[in-house]
């Protein structure tokens, strides 16, 4: 496959055109930002880590049934997708109350919750990414009922998946971030990252936090955090 011009570069990645119609090479990019891009740094070897703890993960879930854009990794910081067009729409899953719940809501971080919760921002970064509701996305046809419905399933299903498996190499999956594209042929599927960028993972036994949060919150060991998520998930680091 060959890679061609760049047709899109957003914060953390690029996206290539290729010589066929139907995939992409995305490119995972050390840049960090935070705040909607007001603090601005860099965390080396998380491009790497990125790519490949997403394609990890997204080829546990594609075998337990969660279609995803993954196609095959290409290099530490290259992988092939399916071409979708993104969905716009940040779907937020928490399991336990950390970030702007606790913030937005008045309650401490580390509350387990007896369900886990969902919800959408309108990913426009002029308008900061706005919460707003599934009648709200309707309504601004960002989605149909039909494809926020298939959405919503599938999102809870990443979850349990996801949450199960964290555990197994001692770490709380406690929210993450998820957006979905539809394929040319108007199918639903997972599409972006899954990794300490869009997670917050917690050491189980100590609460350590093992994600993005080191960064957004001046906590040092940025790079090393990253790196043991990616440790523990392959038994070696990157
Ligand atoms: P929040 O508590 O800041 O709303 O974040 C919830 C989860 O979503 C957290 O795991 C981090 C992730 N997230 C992103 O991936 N991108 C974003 O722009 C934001 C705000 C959060």
């Amino acid at each position: 496959m060959t890679k061609l011009e760049q047709i899109y570069e957003g914060k953390a990645k690029k996206v290539y055109r290729t010589d066929d119609p139907e995939r992409f090479i995305v490119e995972y990019k050390d840049d960090a930002t935070a705040f909607n891009g007001q603090k601005k740094g860099t965390i080396l070897g998380k491009g790497a880590v990125n790519n490949r703890m997403t394609n990890l993960l997204m080829q546990m879930l594609e075998e337990n049934g969660v279609p995803t854009h993954f196609v095959q990794e290409l290099s530490d910081r290259e992988t092939v997708v399916k071409k979708v067009t993104i969905v716009p729409l940040e779907v937020i899953i928490r399991n336990v109350s950390a970030g702007h719940f606790a913030q937005n809501y008045g309650v401490e971080e580390g509350i387990v919750f007896d369900e886990p919760t969902i919800e959408f921002s309108y990913k426009n970064d002029d308008l900061g990414d706005p919460l707003i509701n599934s009648y709200h996305a309707r309504a601004l046809k960002l989605a149909t009922r039909e494809e926020i419905d298939t959405i919503v399933r599938l999102a809870f299903r990443v979850n349990d998946l996801l949450k199960e498996f964290f555990l197994t190499v001692g770490i709380r999956l406690v929210d993450f971030k998820l957006e979905f594209g539809r394929t040319s042929d108007g199918t639903i599927i997972l599409a972006d990252e899954i990794s300490p960028d869009t997670c917050r993972l917690w050491d189980k036994d100590t609460n350590e936090k093992l994600d993005k949060d080191r960064f957004r919150r001046d906590l040092g060991q940025v790079e090393d955090a990253y790196q043991e998520v990616m440790r523990r998930l392959t038994g070696k680091t990157s």
